[in-house]
């Protein structure tokens, strides 16, 4: 076993033009990785900057930064199904790791809807006018990998689109900027103004990139998908579009208008229409679902 570690070793490194002896004599005296190193916990645990001194406001940071670890998580197994070409059974393992951290999130919630003290929460909030959970770019680039911009359209968008099928077009339509734009107007939110010069060119090419393969159009592709499989992409399809999205609007609710009082979100938008699934229509896979399935898409 010991032999043939050697000399697959040996091997490595005549083939990078190396003598492994030398590599094997640097080993002798390096010292062993920690744990502390290898996972970065003490740049990790440097991250969480609060900006007022309500002690709940760590709480809100870091399970900010769980999610959007977790997204990162995400989005490596979707660039993965996008960018090369896998048999079902790896989709079906890598679309049940999506629904697993789906779950995550969505029964993770509870952490924001009942982890924090109601009046610190709506104090310190308004510290952060106009950052907003709307900006998290790998929600975003998600959307952009999972589905063909034009199902990131609601019922208006498609309406203003009319034929045009541009995706800088689809963009200027897009379900999300609803969120920050008069549309009577075109006066959009500092919040959304922010986040389109930071981000959105940089949507608009990825959508350049994936197009006509992204996982619909995959998943489109595929003859004679496994009854499992698409059982899968249509449950991702219900957490990721309708539940997390419920859980999110419930704990919108409980913070801003449990008391009927209807505050404004830090990102200003008219939250209650905006956040709600109904009205997004954000779909992933629209031809996994019946007209009936999609004319009830989040109602409960
Ligand atoms: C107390 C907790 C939270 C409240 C009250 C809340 C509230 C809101 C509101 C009102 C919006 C609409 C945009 C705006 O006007 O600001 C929004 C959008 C959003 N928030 Fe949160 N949020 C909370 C926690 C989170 C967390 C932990 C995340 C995780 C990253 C998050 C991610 C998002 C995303 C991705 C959007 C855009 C949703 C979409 O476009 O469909 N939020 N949030």
């Amino acid at each position: 076993m010991t032999d043939e570690i050697l000399k697959n070793i040996e091997a490595k490194y005549r083939q990078l033009g190396e003598n492994h002896a030398t590599y094997l004599q640097g080993l002798l005296h390096a010292k062993p990785i920690n744990y502390w190193d290898y996972v970065e916990v003490e740049t990790l645990l440097t991250l969480q900057r609060p900006r007022t001194r309500f002690k709940d406001e760590s709480i809100f940071i870091m399970y900010h930064q769980v999610t959007e670890l977790v997204l990162k998580m995400m989005l490596h197994e979707v660039e993965q199904l996008v960018g090369e070409d896998l048999p079902a059974d790896t989709w079906a393992v890598k679309i049940e790791r999506l629904n697993r951290y789906t779950s995550m999130l969505i029964n993770s919630f509870d952490v924001m809807k009942y982890g924090m003290d109601y009046d610190d929460y709506n104090t310190f909030r308004s510290t952060l006018t106009p950052a907003s959970g709307f900006q998290s770019a790998q929600f975003r680039l998600l959307e952009i990998y999972c589905t063909r911009p034009e199902n990131l359209l609601n019922t208006e968008g498609k309406k203003r689109l009319g034929e045009a099928t541009d995706i800088e077009t689809i963009f200027e339509n897009i379900y999300w900027k609803d969120a920050g734009t008069d549309r009577s107007t075109g006066k959009k939110s500092l919040t959304l103004r922010l986040f389109e010069e930071k981000y959105l060119a940089q949507f608009v090419a990825l959508a350049k990139k994936v197009q006509g393969n992204t996982l619909q159009d995959k998943a489109l592709k595929m003859p004679d998908m496994p009854d499992i499989l698409r059982e899968k992409l249509r449950a991702f399809d219900r957490m990721f579009n309708i539940e997390w999205p419920i859980v999110h609007l419930e704990t919108a609710q409980h913070y801003l208008d449990s008391k009927g009082e209807g505050k404004a979100a830090t990102g200003g938008s008219e939250w209650k229409k905006y956040l709600h699934p109904m009205y997004q229509q954000r779909k992933f896979f629209p031809h996994l679902w019946s007209n009936q399935e999609i004319s009830d898409w989040g109602k409960q």
